[in-house]
């Protein structure tokens, strides 16, 4: 892709497309190197919120039904996408992994986060390893391969909103989900929401 989603060349000079360009050469120079990697992306979304992140409306409306992540730039090698993930209030995930790296912003309203290691000893297969919460603002490494099992939750009295980068083309990669109930486990894709 030459372009972001929403059709802005990525020669453009608008932050976004400085941060395509900027997250596209770390993977590039680093892109095995989880810690590396996902530190760098960390900085330069750091550099996109302080020039100001703007999201399209389209790209910040919830769905009724559930959570949704719209795609704003996806690799062409599919090494790495970013996405609009906008939870309506009280939507939440299912504890789920994501089988590469990721960083999170949080552009509007307040998310819960509580994270998990998968744990055969447990009852239930999952042991939590603490809760929290991420503002407006926040910026978060949220999963690297060997700790990325987690459910998220809007948590305020607005949508959430944030942008989130991952090291695939989060809208076609199999994941897993965990019923915290008994532990079972099922595989899903989360598509990409298309935008109205
Ligand atoms: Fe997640």
């Amino acid at each position: 892709m030459t372009e972001t989603a929403l059709g802005v060349p990525l020669t453009d000079d608008s932050a976004f497309a400085r941060f395509v360009r900027a997250v596209d050469a770390e993977v590039k120079a680093v892109g095995t190197d989880e810690q590396a990697v996902t530190q760098a992306v960390a900085r330069h979304l750091r550099t996109w919120f302080d020039a100001g992140v703007t999201i399209p409306e389209p790209l910040r409306r919830p769905n009724a039904d559930h959570y949704v992540m719209y795609p704003m730039y996806v690799a062409p090698d599919g090494s790495f996408s970013i996405a609009s993930a906008v939870w309506n209030v009280g939507q939440k995930t299912p504890v789920h992994d994501h089988g590469t790296w990721g960083v999170i912003g949080i552009v509007t309203g307040r998310e819960k986060e509580r994270r998990f290691l998968v744990d055969p000893s447990r009852p239930n297969g999952l042991r939590e390893l603490d809760e929290g919460f991420l503002e407006s603002g926040d910026i978060e490494i949220c999963c690297t391969t060997d700790q990325d099992v987690h459910s998220v939750a809007a948590a305020g009295d607005v949508p959430c909103v944030g942008i989130h980068v991952y090291g695939a083309d989060i809208g076609t990669l199999p994941r897993r989900s965990y019923a915290e109930a008994d532990g079972s486990c099922r595989t899903f894709v989360s598509a990409w929401a298309q935008p109205q």
